[in-house]
C-alpha cells in the first residue's frame, strides 16, 4: 500500500504533539513542579536561616521588609545567586528555575504590599529586632537621639554585625523615612516621666566636674596670677603655694569625679570590656560609629589630664616648695632658684595642655548631649 504519506502525517503530528504536551504537563506537575516550587526551595535552603515565616533568625536576617515588586524579585534572586555579604552564594548548587522561584516565594510571601512609606512601619520591620521597639536598644545601641544623616549612612553601610540594606530592600526614600521616625519620634523624651534620673544626675555632675576643673584652670592661670604681680613677691609666693595647694585638692576632686561619673555611664551604655584595657575599656567594636570615637576621645583626654595632673602634683609642686636656705652658698642658691624656675615654666606647660584637653574632651562630649 503506498498511502499518501500526507494523511498519515496529519495524523501522526498532532499526535505527538498532544504526547509531548501532556508528557510535560505530567512532569510540570510532578517531579520537576516540586523541585521549581518556591515554597519547597525555601524550606530545604533558606528556613534553616531565616525562619519558617521569614522571621529572621541568628543566623540570618528578617525577610519582611522586602517590598512586594518585580524589582524585589530581581533583587532577590541576585543576591541568591550571587550572595550578599555573610550569605554564601547558591548559583553553583541552585538551577536557575529554582532561583526565580525562590525568590518570587520569598517576594509574595514576605514582602510588604504596596508602597510603604511610613516610617514607623518601615522601622518596626526592619530594625526593631535589634535597636528596640521604641528604640532603647538591645542587641544593638539605642537610637534614640541618632540624627537622621547618621541613620541613612548607617542603613546603607551596615556598621559591624548589622546587615546593610541596599537599595533592592529599602528605597532611598524609604530610608529617609526611617531616617526620620528616628530622629523625630525616637528623640529623647521630653516627658519628665521619661527621665532617667541616675543618668541626669550622673551627666550633671560629669559635666559639672569638667566645668569647675577648666573654671579653676583659668582661673589660677589668668586672673590669679596678674592679681599676685600686684603684691609683694614675697607674700606672693606664699599666697601661690597656698593658692596652688588648694587648686590641687580641687582638681584632684574634679578628676576623680569626672572619671567616675564617666566610667559609671560607660558601663551603663554597655560598653565596657574590661578584657581588652588597650582600647581604654571600650569594646574594639564600639569604635565603629562617630559615639565610640568620641567615648575614646574622652576617655584618652581624661588619662593623659592623669598623667599631666600627676607629674605636676608628686614631681613638680614639691621642687616650687623648695627654699634657699641661710647657710647655703651661693652655687647652691642658685641651684635652687634655677630649680624652682624650671619646675614653675613645668608646671604652666602641663597646666596649659590639661586646659587644651579639657576643652577637647568637652567638644568630644557634645556629641552625647
Ligand atoms: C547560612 C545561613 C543563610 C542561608 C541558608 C540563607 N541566607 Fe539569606 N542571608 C543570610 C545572612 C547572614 C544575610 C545577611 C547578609 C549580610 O547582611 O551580610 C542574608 C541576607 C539575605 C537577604 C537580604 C535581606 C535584607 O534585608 O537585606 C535575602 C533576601 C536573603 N538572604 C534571602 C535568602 C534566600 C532566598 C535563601 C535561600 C535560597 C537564603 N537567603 C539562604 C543567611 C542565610
Ligand atoms: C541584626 C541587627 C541589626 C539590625 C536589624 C539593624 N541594626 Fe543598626 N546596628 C546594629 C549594630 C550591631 C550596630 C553597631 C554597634 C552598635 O551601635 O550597637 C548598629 C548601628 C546602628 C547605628 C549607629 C548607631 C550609633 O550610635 O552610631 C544606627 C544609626 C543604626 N544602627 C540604625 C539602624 C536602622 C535605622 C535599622 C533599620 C533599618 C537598623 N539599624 C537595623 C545592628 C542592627
Amino acid at each position: 500500500m503506498t498511502a499518501p504519506p500526507r494523511r498519515l502525517l496529519t495524523l501522526v503530528v498532532p499526535l505527538m504533539l498532544l504526547v509531548s504536551i501532556s508528557m510535560s504537563a505530567a512532569r510540570g506537575g510532578g517531579f520537576l513542579a516540586e523541585a521549581d516550587d518556591g515554597e519547597a526551595v525555601y524550606f530545604r535552603e533558606c528556613a534553616g536561616c531565616h525562619g519558617n515565616e521569614g522571621q529572621g533568625d541568628s543566623a540570618g536576617p528578617s525577610l519582611k521588609a522586602l517590598l512586594d515588586s518585580e524589582e524585589a524579585v530581581v533583587g532577590v534572586s541576585q543576591l541568591v545567586r550571587e550572595g550578599y555579604g555573610n550569605m554564601d552564594a547558591f548559583g553553583n548548587d541552585l538551577p536557575e528555575a529554582q532561583i526565580e522561584a525562590v525568590a518570587d516565594y520569598v517576594v509574595s510571601q514576605f514582602g510588604i504590599s504596596g508602597d510603604v512609606s511610613d516610617g514607623e512601619v518601615l522601622y518596626g520591620l526592619n530594625c526593631a529586632d535589634c535597636h528596640g521597639a521604641a528604640g532603647q536598644g538591645g542587641a544593638a545601641s539605642s537610637l534614640i537621639g541618632v540624627p537622621s544623616p547618621m541613620v541613612v549612612s548607617a542603613i546603607r553601610s551596615g556598621p559591624f554585625s548589622m546587615p546593610a540594606y541596599g537599595q533592592s530592600t529599602l528605597s532611598d526614600s524609604q530610608v529617609a523615612a526611617i531616617a526620620a521616625y528616628v530622629e523625630e519620634t525616637l528623640a529623647p523624651s521630653p516627658q519628665p516621666v521619661q527621665v532617667d534620673m541616675l543618668e541626669l544626675s550622673l551627666r550633671t555632675v560629669h559635666v559639672l566636674a569638667v566645668v569647675i576643673y577648666l573654671g579653676g584652670g583659668i582661673l589660677l592661670h589668668g586672673p590669679l596670677r596678674r592679681a599676685l604681680r600686684l603684691i609683694p613677691p614675697g607674700q606672693a609666693a606664699i599666697v601661690g603655694t597656698h593658692v596652688g595647694q588648694g587648686f590641687t585638692y580641687l582638681s584632684w576632686l574634679s578628676l576623680a569625679l569626672w572619671g567616675s561619673t564617666g566610667y559609671w555611664m560607660l558601663f551603663r551604655l554597655g560598653w565596657g570590656d574590661p578584657s581588652s584595657p588597650f582600647t581604654l575599656f571600650i569594646s574594639p567594636e564600639r569604635l565603629g560609629n562617630p559615639h565610640g570615637v568620641s567615648m575614646l576621645v574622652m576617655l584618652s583626654v581624661w588619662y593623659l589630664i592623669v598623667v599631666n595632673a600627676s607629674i605636676i602634683t608628686f614631681l613638680l609642686r614639691p621642687r616650687l616648695a623648695r627654699r634657699v636656705t641661710a647657710d647655703a652658698d651661693t652655687e647652691a642658691a642658685n641651684r635652687v632658684v634655677e630649680t624652682i624656675s624650671d619646675s614653675a615654666r613645668w608646671v604652666d606647660i602641663l597646666a596649659l595642655t590639661n586646659l587644651l584637653l579639657t576643652v577637647v574632651g568637652l567638644a568630644s562630649g557634645a556629641l552625647f548631649l
